[in-house]
């Protein structure tokens, strides 16, 4: 009886903190953020202002359209160093990192 009461209170506060925490992204979001930081980063910079990779700040990416993008990330730049992450990200993944790069300040 007592046991089960505090798995309700821990089940209640984890379930407040949560959204807070999360500062209102997803756990995909959560995990593409992350990835954006660390696997696009360790390329790209890890404040994105380039790298081995070019710069994806968002006042260095505003000539491209969010089309081009997106099928950068999806095929990869072929003859560049920039991998296809198709196999990987869903297209909705890609959008949403697509827009994330577009608001910029990691
Ligand atoms: C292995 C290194 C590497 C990794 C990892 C990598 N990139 Fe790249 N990326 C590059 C290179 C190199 C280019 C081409 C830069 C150039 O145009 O000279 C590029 C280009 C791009 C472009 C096109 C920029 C433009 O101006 O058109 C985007 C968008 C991009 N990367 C996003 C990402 C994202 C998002 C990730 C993580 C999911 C990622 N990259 C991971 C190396 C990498």
């Amino acid at each position: 009886m007592k046991v089960g009461f505090s798995w309700l209170i821990l089940a209640a506060s984890i379930f407040l903190v949560l959204p807070v925490s999360a500062d209102s992204l997803s756990a995909r979001q959560q995990e593409l953020e992350h990835l954006l930081k660390h696997d696009c980063g360790s390329c790209h910079g890890m404040t994105l202002q380039g790298g081995l990779g070019s710069s994806l700040l968002p006042g260095d990416l505003k000539e491209r359209s969010d089309d081009a993008l997106f099928q950068a990330i999806k095929q990869g730049l072929p003859g560049l160093a920039m991998p296809p992450w198709g196999p990987l990200l869903s297209d909705s993944d890609i959008h949403w990192l697509v827009e994330r790069l577009r608001k910029g300040s990691m």
